[in-house]
């Protein structure tokens, strides 16, 4: 099966793909992204990461109308086109083509809109059961995180940090001392029985996946606080866990080579990873 992209209107196989060297992405990383993942060939909560997408083009002030465009249906050729099983469906918007400067073009130009669909490999089962290690850095992002940019230098600069210390993820800690997120991941811990994750806001990406955890949560009836909580905190939560589009639910078992709780996957974790299996109708 051939790996897609669409560039501008048209489907390719992904090696034919190119944009201008001028292109604003390219130049100024003066873009927006989602990553859309499939499950039984449907592409999972598309509406939530179509109206992130929106958010995040209003934010950056992109005249890119996603529905007058078609995108949906764009969509779902290139997933009948590439015709894997399961996809993994990145989508980049950027401020289009122009000569650099930076100020938006006088002359307004239309948005480059590219899609890559490739298949979608999942994360091996024993890391969902046996839990992942994690490392430590400061966030080093700007303040509107909540804009899912292109600009991703902090978050690969972390998950290279990450990478080489053997670790799955990079958590970024705020100058306060507070967990913010992974570089790309949202971070839960779950203390005395309640999950804490950070407040939606401009310090963290609105996670699709967070969303649906943390309604799983609510069905469970297991209660949730969407506060700041410390590293400290976290290295003495009873559990933490990652969460994303390419993750799913992901425990933790070490922070910075301090176990987690006892050093394993913890109950709540394993429950709600139960719970998105059936909510994506895995399991
Ligand atoms: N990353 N936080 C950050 C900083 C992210 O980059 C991501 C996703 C998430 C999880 O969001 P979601 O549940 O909507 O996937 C949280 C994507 C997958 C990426 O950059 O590849």
């Amino acid at each position: 099966m051939p790996e897609i992209a669409y560039v501008n209107g048209g489907f390719m196989p992904l090696e034919k793909a190119f944009i201008s060297i001028e292109d604003r992405g390219f130049q100024f990383a003066d873009g927006v992204y989602e990553v859309v993942a499939t499950y039984g060939g449907e592409p999972y909560a598309l509406a939530a990461h179509f109206a992130r997408l929106d958010s995040s083009l209003n934010a950056l002030d992109l005249a890119l109308d996603i529905h007058a465009y078609g995108l949906q249906a764009k969509l779902m050729e290139g997933l009948a086109l590439s015709g894997f099983g399961e996809t993994m469906v990145y989508i980049q918007v950027t401020r289009g083509v122009a000569p650099r400067r930076h100020e938006f073009p006088v002359k307004p130009v239309a948005p480059t809109v590219i899609m890559t669909f490739k298949e979608a490999h999942r994360l091996p089962q024993d890391m969902y059961q046996h839990g992942v290690e994690v490392i430590t850095t400061p966030d080093l992002r700007w303040k509107r995180c909540d804009i899912k940019s292109i600009s991703l230098l902090p978050n690969i600069l972390a998950k290279q940090q990450a990478a080489q210390a053997g670790a799955f993820e990079a958590l970024l800690i705020d100058a306060d001392g507070q967990v913010t997120e992974g570089s790309s991941t949202s971070v839960f811990c779950v203390r005395s029985g309640c999950i804490r994750t950070a407040p939606t806001g401009p310090h963290i990406l609105p996670s699709i996946t967070r969303g649906v955890l943390l309604e799983l949560a609510h069905r469970l009836e297991i209660p949730v606080a969407e506060e700041f909580t410390t590293l400290a905190d976290f290295k003495g939560a009873d559990e933490v866990f990652l969460a994303g589009t390419t993750t799913e639910a992901m425990p933790v078992i070490k922070i910075d080579g301090d176990p987690i709780g006892e050093g394993r996957s913890g109950p709540i974790a394993q429950r709600l990873r139960a719970a998105f299996m059936q909510e994506v109708g895995i399991a």
